[in-house]
């Protein structure tokens, strides 16, 4: 079964084709960061337009880098929340008219469960880590507007054991990549100057202690970077330094917490998931701690994209699960 995914929740057009819940066979992303860099963050009006514009592009692109027509699809996902309103209206009604003329299934997709779908995917089925993750698993679900650990116990099965208090992983860095005149987006940008810099050498950051046992708290840390820059602790070390030291903290309060909870619940493996496990340092630190296997897609699997869309609605669709044309967008949908 041949699957074509649209995601346009945030600030990427991306179409990806997948088949069999697995296959990855194309995936194209445009990303508009630059014209909202200028602007510090992403612009809800400008992102619905460029997405506008995108659409046929990006669709003529992947059908091209799959090697096959609008004919060969058997099925048309779509990201119908969590997101900017504008920008999702603009997928799901392209979504709409292709499963409509096309006379295929339209399949809704949370994006957060297509984000923890690209641990499904593979390129090469005789790699037996091509099976996909075993039940029940642990993910550890980090991005721009989120940061969760969920437990899995099968497709589709999501129990929330921990999330944020306050603001999400992806959202701390590029607040703290703003303070630091890093520009935006800031997680890919702390990443880099930190990859260049190296450890932290003298500055530690605290780790916030909080009555959830799985549950995290960035926004002190970033008051605590907020203070130091203006000069209110002393001299300020340099960015790069203070970059290090923010990244090892958060790097350190999302694996310390998700390798407890993955003990504590049996799980048998941990998911890597949302734009955050793109960080380098975080891969490499999971990778060390973690006594069960770990499932960390590559970067561009793990920022948005179409791939992870279509991959989590062949589960979706085997579950019974397809949407009539009158689907509505909903920008606050939830995991678990
Ligand atoms: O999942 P995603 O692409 O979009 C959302 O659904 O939110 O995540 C975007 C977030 C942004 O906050 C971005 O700064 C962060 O993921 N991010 C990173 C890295 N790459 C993307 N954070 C830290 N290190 C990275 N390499
Ligand atoms: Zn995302």
């Amino acid at each position: 079964m041949r699957t074509l995914g649209i995601e346009t929740s945030c600030d990427e057009t991306a179409i990806g084709v997948v088949d069999d819940g697995s296959r990855l066979i194309a995936s194209i992303v445009s990303s508009q960061v630059q014209l909202h860099a200028e602007y510090g963050g992403v612009v809800p009006e400008l992102a619905s337009r460029k997405h506008v514009e995108a659409m046929i592009p990006v669709l003529d692109e992947a059908l091209t880098e799959a090697g096959c027509g609008l004919d060969g699809l058997d099925a048309i996902a779509v990201t119908y929340g969590p997101g900017l309103s504008g920008a999702l209206l603009v997928g799901v009604n392209f979504a709409k008219a292709l499963a409509f003329s096309l006379g295929l299934p339209l399949v809704p997709v949370n994006h957060l469960e297509g984000h923890v779908y690209a641990a499904w995917l593979h390129t090469d089925p005789t790699d037996p880590a091509s099976e996909g993750p075993r039940f029940p698993s642990l993910v550890l679900f980090v991005s721009g507007g989120h940061s969760d650990i969920v437990l899995m116990e099968g497709h589709g099965r999501y129990r929330r054991l921990g999330q944020t208090m306050d603001d999400a992983a992806g959202e701390a860095f590029d607040k703290v990549g703003r303070l630091l005149g890093l520009g935006f987006p800031g997680g890919p940008a702390i990443d880099r100057l930190v990859a260049e810099h190296g450890r932290a050498k003298t500055l530690r950051l605290p780790r916030a202690r909080l009555d959830g046992e799985y549950d995290f708290s960035f926004s002190g840390l970033k008051t605590k970077v907020q203070r130091i820059v203006r000069g209110e602790e002393g001299d300020a070390p340099e960015a790069a330094e203070l970059a290090a030291a923010f990244q090892e903290s958060v790097v350190d309060s999302l694996v310390t917490k998700a390798l407890k909870a993955a003990a504590n619940s049996g799980a048998r493996e941990i998911i890597l998931a949302g734009g955050v496990a793109a960080n380098s340092e975080l891969r490499r630190v999971l990778a060390e701690r973690s006594p069960v296997p770990i499932v960390v897609p590559p970067p561009e699997l793990c920022t948005d994209n179409g791939a992870m869309i279509a991959a989590c609605a062949h589960h979706r669709f085997a579950a019974g699960d397809v949407a009539p044309l009158s689907l509505d967008i909903d920008p606050a949908l939830k995991i678990g």
